[in-house]
């Protein structure tokens, strides 16, 4: 994991050896790699080989530099690859979800016009250049649609009721770091407040806790795509009654500090993610920490995070 200490902090150095510098992958072990597989299963059949899917994100790359407009019937090389991006994020109905064509089909066209209108772009269904600069940010590897439902800006059903995944009447929840990755206290100290912000606006509690076995949210820092892509995920699940979040350990993560081109604000991904544990699905609203982008520093809610957390837990009453 690679964490960049900026010359604009230097001075909370001092309270402890904060930061650390370790340019060693961090491969997943396996107990996290098959809850990854149950949970991500689209996602997993790429990153269980983290090599392909560089070389997915590396295609798509290269595809979106060489790229120009395209529209429905058009043909174009490495046009598969955007179906592939889209489909991974919940946009194409595919059943193989593999061995697209390049070939500019109505389904991709049905799949751009949502995507538009789930990132406030202009709704010309074409593969135009506003819409790839969105496609080539880093980003939360959450689908935005989950079985047909959205809480984005497409008008798919986002009636899904959000049931708690921890055991009912529990309040004071507890998260561990995957050992592996030997978090230092800086990292611990993010964390911390950015679970408390969240226990803040709910009547959650939530306390770190040295054992990853029996923890409530289970953390770990895991080798997915490269710089880019996807910074993360975060899911859930019922039967096991856990929350996970999965950070990439190849992004480079800004520990409050000033962002440089490329680098990733993990505080405001550590909120996202947190968001997407506690039940929230993606934002369209640009200033949301619910918006699937998140890159610089975003810790403080926007009025739609307020509204969505509070229609699942009731207004705070701390
Ligand atoms: C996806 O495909 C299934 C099965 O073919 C179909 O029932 C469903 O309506 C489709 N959903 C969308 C959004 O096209
Ligand atoms: C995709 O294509 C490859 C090579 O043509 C083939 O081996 C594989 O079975 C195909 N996968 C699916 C899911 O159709
Ligand atoms: C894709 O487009 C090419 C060129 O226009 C065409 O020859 C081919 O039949 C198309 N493939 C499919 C699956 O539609
Ligand atoms: C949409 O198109 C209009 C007219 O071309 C333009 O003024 C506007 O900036 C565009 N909006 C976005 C979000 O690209
Ligand atoms: C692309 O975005 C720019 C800047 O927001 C805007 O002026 C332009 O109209 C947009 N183009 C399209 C096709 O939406
Ligand atoms: C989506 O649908 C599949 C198959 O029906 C189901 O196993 C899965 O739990 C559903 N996921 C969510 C988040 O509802
Ligand atoms: C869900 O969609 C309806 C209209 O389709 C809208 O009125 C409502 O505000 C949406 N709810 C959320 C939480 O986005
Ligand atoms: C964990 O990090 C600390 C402080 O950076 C270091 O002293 C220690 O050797 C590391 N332990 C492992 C197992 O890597
Ligand atoms: C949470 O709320 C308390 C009391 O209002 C406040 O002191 C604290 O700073 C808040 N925590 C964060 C991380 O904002
Ligand atoms: C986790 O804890 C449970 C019971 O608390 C135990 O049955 C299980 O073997 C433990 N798993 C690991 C990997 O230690
Ligand atoms: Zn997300």
């Amino acid at each position: 994991m690679r964490l960049r200490a900026l010359r604009s902090f230097v001075f909370i150095l001092t309270l402890s050896s904060l930061f650390f510098d370790v340019s060693v992958s961090i491969s997943f072990p396996p107990a996290l790699g098959q809850q990854i597989a149950r949970q991500f299963p689209l996602w997993f059949r790429f990153i269980k080989s983290s090599k392909l899917f560089s070389w997915f994100w590396n295609k798509l790359k290269s595809f979106l530099i060489t790229f120009k407009d395209l529209k429905l019937g058009d043909t174009f090389q490495g046009l598969s690859n955007v179906k592939q991006y889209l489909d991974l994020l919940g946009y194409l109905n595919s059943t193989s979800h593999s061995n697209f064509t390049d070939n500019f089909t109505l389904d991709l066209q049905s799949a751009i016009i949502t995507f538009q209108k789930n990132f406030n772009l202009n709704v010309t269904g074409k593969l135009d250049r506003n819409t790839t600069k969105v496609i080539s940010e880093p980003r939360c590897g959450v689908p935005d649609i989950v079985n047909g439902t959205t809480t984005m800006n497409s008008g798919v059903s986002n009636t899904t009721a959000f049931n708690p995944w921890w055991k009912e009447g529990k309040r004071e929840l507890t998260y561990a770091f995957d050992p592996e990755n030997n978090v230092s206290d800086g990292v611990r100290f993010l964390f911390r407040d950015a679970f408390e912000r969240w226990s803040n606006v709910t009547a959650l509690k939530f306390t770190e806790t040295a054992l990853l076995n029996g923890s409530d949210v289970k953390i770990a820092f895991v080798v997915f795509d490269g710089r880019g892509g996807a910074v993360g995920v975060a899911d859930t699940d019922y039967s096991e009654h856990v929350g996970s979040v999965y950070l990439d350990s190849e992004e480079e993560w800004v520990v409050r500090g000033e962002n440089e081109d490329g680098d990733v604000d993990l505080e405001s991904v550590v909120m996202h993610m947190v968001g997407h544990v506690l039940g929230l699905g993606h934002s369209s609203v640009e200033e949301a920490v619910m918006y699937p982008i998140v890159l610089e520093e975003k810790i403080d809610f926007a009025l739609d995070d307020l509204r969505r957390i509070h229609q699942i837990y009731g207004v705070n009453s701390k």
